[in-house]
C-alpha cells in the first residue's frame, strides 16, 4: 500500500515536472522560428508574467514590449534630430521619426486585434509594422553611418515584431 502511495506521488511529480518542460519547450518553438532569437528569448524569458503563460499570455507580453521599444525609438530619433544641424542628418532622422511614429501607431492597434482575436487583422499588421524600422535603416546605406543606439533600436524593434509574427501562428 505504501509502495503504491509512493509511486503515485512519483507519478504526479513526474506528469507536472513534464509539464513545466512542455511550458519551456513552447518558447523554445517559438524562438527557434524567429529572426533574432536573443531578443525573442529576452522578451519572453526574461519577463516575469511569462512564466507559465499560453502562447495568448505571451502575444500580450511582446505587444507590450513591441509598444514601448516603437515609443522609445520615437523619442530617440526626435532626440537625434534635434541635436543634429547636419542637412542631410535632419532630413534623415526625420524620415525615420515617419518610419517609427507609424510603427507605433499600428502596433498600439494590436492589443485590440488580440481581444478580439482577429489574427488575421493582427498579422497583416504586423507584417507593415515591421518594414518600418528597415525603412529608416536604410537612410543610413551611404555615410554617415547610423548611430549604433538607434540600430540598436531599430533591431529590437523589428526583432520583437518578428516574435509577433512567428506567434500568430501559435494562436
Ligand atoms: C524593448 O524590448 C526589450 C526586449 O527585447 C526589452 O527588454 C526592453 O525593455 C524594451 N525597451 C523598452 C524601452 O521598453
Ligand atoms: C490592420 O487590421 C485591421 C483590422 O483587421 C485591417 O482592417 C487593416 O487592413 C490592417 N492593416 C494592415 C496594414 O494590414
Amino acid at each position: 500500500m505504501a509502495h503504491s502511495y509512493n509511486f503515485a506521488i512519483f507519478m504526479i511529480l513526474s506528469i507536472s515536472f513534464t509539464l513545466t518542460s512542455v511550458k519551456g519547450d513552447l518558447i523554445d518553438e517559438i524562438c527557434s522560428k524567429t529572426d533574432v532569437k536573443k531578443v525573442c528569448y529576452y522578451a519572453l524569458r526574461e519577463d516575469p508574467r511569462s512564466k507559465g503563460a499560453k502562447p495568448e499570455g505571451l502575444m500580450a507580453i511582446v505587444i507590450d514590449l513591441s509598444q514601448k521599444n516603437a515609443t522609445f525609438a520615437c523619442n530617440l530619433v526626435s532626440t537625434l534630430l534635434k541635436g543634429t544641424t547636419d542637412p542631410k542628418l535632419k532630413s534623415r532622422y526625420t524620415l525615420c521619426l515617419g518610419n517609427y511614429n507609424k510603427a507605433s501607431d499600428i502596433v498600439a492597434k494590436m492589443p485590440d486585434l488580440l481581444k478580439s482575436k482577429d489574427y488575421y487583422g493582427l498579422s497583416a499588421n504586423a507584417s507593415a509594422a515591421i518594414r518600418e524600422p528597415s525603412t529608416c535603416d536604410n537612410n543610413f546605406i551611404e555615410p554617415p553611418v547610423e548611430v549604433p543606439k538607434l540600430r540598436e533600436a531599430s533591431d529590437n524593434l523589428r526583432g520583437l515584431i518578428d516574435v509577433i509574427l512567428v506567434l500568430v501562428g501559435f494562436l
